[in-house]
């Protein structure tokens, strides 16, 4: 019997070899290591025409790019010039980074995707609260973010984290692999917001989480450019595309400055044209 299933995980393996599609993933499990991010250019088929959904304005708030989406004009990337300003001592006492941890109600051994790591501020007290038997993909579209990451790692002597080199349009992580996603102060930047939900609902396990942490546009007292902002409803608004299989569980109400919106993949993500559009 024993040699029976043998033979056939032998099996498997060949043929999954022989149709060349999980090569990396074989190897992975071999070495006991998380699964390998994505290749940058594996393409995706969305369920809707992507572009459909943006526009275009010659007149618009210098802080954005022009682009507009649902109604709102998406923002400039921070540069690399930012990091010093995302590591500022007096952050913690302005954005609560220790209470938005302590929100998320992380477990030990969870897989967890920073995505927009920045410099690793939150990435660092991510790695610390899944322990080193869970794991932390950092995702920036900017190698120079990533390198600041990688010499942090390095100096804390921190084994748990995986740094991935996002697209604008992905961020590259295996499906079906994360437990929670976390969304700090960049979704408002995504220049493809529409692509990036549907690659995050992707990866996330059923059940899993994306949380999105924006500066709460309705607070005239928060002081961030306006583009920089988002309201709870638009928040809402744009992960709820059926095709998402997103819903919306709660909004945490603790921090001085910005929303916590939390969503749970409830339902498989859908690959053919769904009828409806986003809730109202
Ligand atoms: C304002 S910073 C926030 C950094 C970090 N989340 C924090 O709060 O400390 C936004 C970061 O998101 C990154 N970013 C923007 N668009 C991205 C995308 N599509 N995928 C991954 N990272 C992106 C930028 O390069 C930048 O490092």
């Amino acid at each position: 019997m024993r040699e029976l299933i043998e033979g056939r995980r032998i099996a498997g393996i060949v043929s999954c070899l022989l149709a060349g599609a999980c090569l990396a993933a074989v190897a992975a499990a071999a070495r006991g290591a998380p699964p390998a991010p994505r290749p940058a250019e594996t393409e995706v088929r969305y369920p809707r025409d992507p572009e459909k959904l943006y526009s275009y304005r010659r007149e618009h708030d210098p802080n954005g790019i022009g682009k507009f989406y649902m109604g709102r004009e998406i923002a400039h990337v921070m540069g690399f010039a930012g990091a010093a300003w995302l590591d500022r001592p007096e952050r913690e006492t302005e954005e609560r980074l220790s209470l938005l941890i302590e929100s998320l109600q992380l477990q030990r051994g969870m897989v967890v995707a920073d995505i927009g790591a920045g410099s690793g501020r939150i990435t660092l007290l991510l790695a610390e609260a899944v322990g080193p038997e869970g794991r932390v993909y950092a995702v920036d579209i900017q190698q120079k973010m990533l390198d600041l990451i990688a010499a942090k790692l390095k100096r804390r002597k921190l084994g748990n984290v995986t740094l991935v080199r996002g697209t604008a349009k992905s961020p590259r992580l295996p499906q079906a692999a994360v437990d929670l996603v976390l969304l700090v102060d960049v979704y408002h930047e995504f220049a493809y917001p529409y692509e990036m939900l549907y690659e995050i609902s992707r990866a996330l396990k059923p059940g899993g989480r994306v949380v999105f942490v924006e500066y709460r546009m309705e607070d005239p007292r928060v002081p961030i450019k306006r583009v920089h902002k988002m309201s709870e409803a638009q928040v809402r608004r744009e992960a709820s595309w059926p095709e998402f299989g997103l819903r919306h569980e709660r909004t945490i109400g603790v921090l001085p400055r910005q929303h916590i919106i939390v969503f749970r993949k409830v339902s498989g993500v859908l690959r053919s044209t769904t009828p409806g559009g986003p809730a109202d």
